[in-house]
């Protein structure tokens, strides 16, 4: 069967999206990155893509539709049939998720539906829960809201800072996103 050709989209520092590119390194991944898009020129992701051989662009735009329209076209160019933000710190349109419907995935670190949005660590920390981790599901219109494909828990140990169990669910997301995107790409 034909990998699947996947793009992810990313704001920040990308290590999400280097697990996903080394995942794909392997004959057997049933999905190739074939794209980075980055809607900030400084983030350090887009110099790991390049690094590793994957084509990496910048779009940006004064409003969301340019944006969206400039990733459209990008994904558009590269033949792009599943798209997975990693880290991508922009909320996209509900015309924009609707066209890429069960497409498009994202990695949340929370065991959703707790703890949607920012700040996940300090809260789950704040409100003295025992078991933490991260959520890769679809995205839909509503943010952080979308039907979920896997989860993984990492526990809360006394003494933990906000960065503490970031690291902690972090080391979590690199696992857990290369198997969903896996699983994703062989039943789509
Ligand atoms: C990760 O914690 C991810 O769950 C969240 O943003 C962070 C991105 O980190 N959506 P990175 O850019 O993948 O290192």
């Amino acid at each position: 069967m034909a990998r699947k050709r996947v793009a992810i989209l990313i704001s920040g520092r990308g290590s999400n999206m280097m697990a996903l590119i080394e995942a794909a390194r392997a004959s057997d991944y049933p999905a190739e990155i074939v794209l980075v898009i980055s809607n900030k020129a400084e983030a350090g992701g887009l110099a790991l893509a390049r690094q590793a051989g994957v084509m990496a662009a910048v779009v940006d735009g004064d409003t969301r539709q340019e944006m969206e329209a400039g990733i459209q076209r990008n994904l558009e160019a590269a033949d792009v049939e599943l798209v997975a933000l990693a880290g991508f710190m922009r909320i996209l349109s509900a015309d924009f998720v609707q066209r890429w419907d069960h497409r498009l995935i994202n990695i949340h670190p929370s065991l959703l539906p707790a703890y949607p949005g920012l700040d996940t660590h300090a809260r789950a920390l704040f409100a003295g829960e025992v078991k933490h981790g991260c959520t890769v599901h679809f995205v839909t219109a509503g943010v952080d809201e979308g039907p979920i494909v896997a989860q993984a828990e990492v526990p809360v140990v006394p003494g933990d800072t906000p960065q503490t169990l970031a690291e902690r669910v972090l080391a979590e997301e690199h696992k857990l996103y290369p198997k969903a995107l896996a699983m994703i790409a062989e039943r789509s």
